[in-house]
């Protein structure tokens, strides 16, 4: 964890505690969000591994289609014979995108350690 993000937390843990939870949908409830998702240990293996080509934040395509909110969703590229992006789904297209779909642009050579494959997916399930 970054340095900064410490007293960040500490004060956000304390405004939580003093509201109740009264604030989930406001300005702190979203911050407190962001801060727990990227200290997520998949944020940064993501950030390294698909964040040249990708956004998690936005909506917006980078090289790639943003991979905000696909969890549970079709594949929005035509042509990956995926039903629904889930746990199996995204595991075989990170480890090799090209054994999914032969003709797809994400040319990377995949990911090939289970473990971070894991870590990556469980925080696309949050974003
Ligand atoms: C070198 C650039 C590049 C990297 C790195 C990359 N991708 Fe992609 N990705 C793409 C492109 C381009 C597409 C669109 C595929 C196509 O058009 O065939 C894509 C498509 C996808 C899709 C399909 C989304 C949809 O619904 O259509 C997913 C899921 C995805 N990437 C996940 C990842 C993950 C997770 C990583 C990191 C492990 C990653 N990508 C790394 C370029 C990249």
């Amino acid at each position: 964890m970054k340095r900064s993000t410490i007293p960040a937390l500490l004060i956000l843990s304390a405004a939580t505690m003093a509201g109740c939870g009264e604030d989930s949908g406001g300005v702190i409830g979203s911050t407190a969000k962001n801060i727990e998702l990227e200290s997520m240990p998949g944020a940064a293996i993501a950030r390294t591994e698909c964040g040249n080509c990708h956004f998690f934040d936005k909506t917006v395509r980078k090289v790639g289609p943003s991979l905000k909110g696909i969890f549970g969703q079709a594949p929005r590229t035509k042509g990956i014979p995926v039903e629904v992006w889930n746990e199996v789904s995204l595991d075989a297209w990170i480890e090799s995108p090209t054994g999914v779909h032969p003709e797809t642009r994400m040319k990377i050579p995949g990911i090939k350690d289970a473990e971070k494959r894991a870590l990556i997916v469980e925080y696309l399930k949050h974003i």
